[in-house]
């Protein structure tokens, strides 16, 4: 059970929040690059419950403002680019990627002409710098205005890699951008979407490293659940097994979980003990602050890696933009198309809560544990809007299976608390030296004689930085 003090900290994410803070001292993903080409119009966002518009300018150079113009609040999502900005179609003003004013059309050049009179028998009896012009200014007639230079708009750095658009909404100098493996890959072994979520963040982030749904969630007559281990394949002429799909799961009682704290957050493993006499299956995930877990098998189990990367949209909403990558060879864009079968082209779950997730209840008896298919995707969308816009977690009842969900709480409230104090969390780099990381994944099998933590050595010795 969490206190409701403590839920509220981990869930809330908007400006002003202490959860909200954290977040935004990482480079957080604002979108994908598919959705803003080049020439192409700009995009309304909403992330971490702020309003945003994003847009590229004439060189193709992706910018973030606030989306109500500074003058009296339009849309700026529907501006003009041109003139190296956005430009607002309310009355002219002209916004560079760093929010800077820099035309203001509709201003007088002499700015404002107003006498200085304030008699309340005067034409006008508002100030010039209630309405941003200068006393001293409207002394000068025929100077031009400077009004814009006085104007700086919402404006967040931003940065394109692994085909996404990245944001940095903390304050001061942004941080280095983080060299994670995945977003250094050679641009065809690496691959990006994303998914709707109607739900907290926190919830289906805990979703990648709570390992022991793996086999009951993702059960199926193909596949004892997604790193369950045996592939139940054949026996039928669809390639499907022959046995009964039970209530137990794909692997009752012979799994154990563990979890163990990281420089950048919590590593989760579940070790699964039926594979024959000296040998263990192990299935790794790696949840890094602040929201996002490295997985393994995201490239159709030939080795390769995902990252689960939930960024909220506000408290009830996030985006799960999922990387695929591999180290040795180019995606195949086609094998990897889950993604793109279960959603719309605006990225929203075709099957989702409005439609009960099209469960087919005949089907649960032999090939699908849950009867909603066999996208595990969906079947994850399921479980995590199913605990509420924001889970309840004064009324849950965690066990010894849940220990790396428990260990993540953890780590993610001492990084808010500490960030409260000042202390800048470990993986907000600043020296370039420090700018490595080395995150692992693994599904695969062992021998006995060597401990899931030598596997875990070995596995960061692997990565790339
Ligand atoms: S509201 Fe945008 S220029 Fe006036
Ligand atoms: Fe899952």
């Amino acid at each position: 059970m969490l206190p409701q003090e403590e839920q509220e900290i981990l869930t809330r994410t908007g400006p002003g929040t202490p959860g909200g803070n954290l977040m935004r001292r990482y480079w957080q993903p604002a979108a994908l690059s598919e959705e803003l080409p080049p020439g192409g119009p700009p995009l309304s966002i909403r992330l971490l419950g702020e309003d945003l518009v994003l847009f590229r300018d004439e060189h193709g150079r992706p910018g973030l403002l606030g989306i109500h113009c500074a003058h009296r609040g339009a849309d700026l999502s529907y501006g003009r680019i041109e003139d190296g900005g956005l430009r607002c179609l309310y009355h002219g003003w002209l916004y560079d990627r760093a929010g800077h004013c820099l035309e203001q059309p509709g201003e007088p050049s002499n700015s404002w002409t107003y006498s200085g009179e304030r008699d309340s028998t005067s034409s006008s009896n508002i100030s010039a710098q209630d309405v941003g012009g200068s006393d001293e200014q409207s002394s000068q007639a025929g100077a031009a205005s400077t009004f814009h230079e006085r104007i700086r708009h919402i404006a967040y750095p931003c940065e394109e890699r692994a085909g996404a658009i990245f944001a940095y909404l903390g304050p001061g100098e942004p941080p280095l951008f983080p060299n994670y493996e995945f977003l250094t890959m050679p641009d065809e072994q690496v691959i990006v979407t994303k998914l709707w979520h109607e739900c907290n963040y926190l919830q289906a982030n805990e979703g990648n490293i709570d390992l022991s749904h793996l086999t009951f969630l993702h059960y199926t007559a193909r596949n004892q659940g997604i790193g369950g281990g045996r592939n139940n394949a054949g026996g039928r002429p669809d390639g499907f097994s022959t046995v009964t799909i039970d209530g137990r799961g794909a692997a009752p009682a012979v799994e154990i979980a563990d979890a163990e704290l990281t420089r950048h957050g919590v590593r989760s493993y579940k070790v699964r003990r039926d594979f024959g006499p000296d040998q263990y299956q192990l299935y790794l995930t790696e949840f890094v602050l602040p929201n996002f877990t490295a997985f393994p098998g995201a490239s159709r189990g030939d080795g390769g890696f995902g990252i689960n990367w939930h960024v909220p949209i506000d408290d009830v909403n996030h985006w799960k933009y999922t990387f695929a990558f591999h180290r040795e060879h180019a995606i195949d864009q086609e094998g990897w198309g889950h993604n793109w079968a279960v959603c719309t082209a605006g990225y929203r779950p075709t099957k989702n809560k409005a439609n009960r997730y099209l469960q087919d209840r005949a089907s649960m008896k032999t090939e699908v544990y849950t009867g909603i298919g066999f996208d595990f995707v969906i079947h994850d969308l399921w479980a995590t809007e199913g605990q509420g816009p924001i889970q309840d977690r004064s009324n849950e009842h965690l066990g010894a299976m849940d220990r790396a969900v428990l260990a993540s709480r953890r780590v993610l409230l001492k990084a808010i608390l500490d960030l409260q104090e000042g202390v800048e969390p470990s993986n907000v780099v600043r020296d370039p030296s420090r700018n490595a990381f080395r995150i692992i994944a693994r599904n695969g099998v062992f021998p006995e004689s060597k401990s899931w933590k030598v596997v875990a050595g070995e596995l960061e010795a692997e990565v790339r930085v």
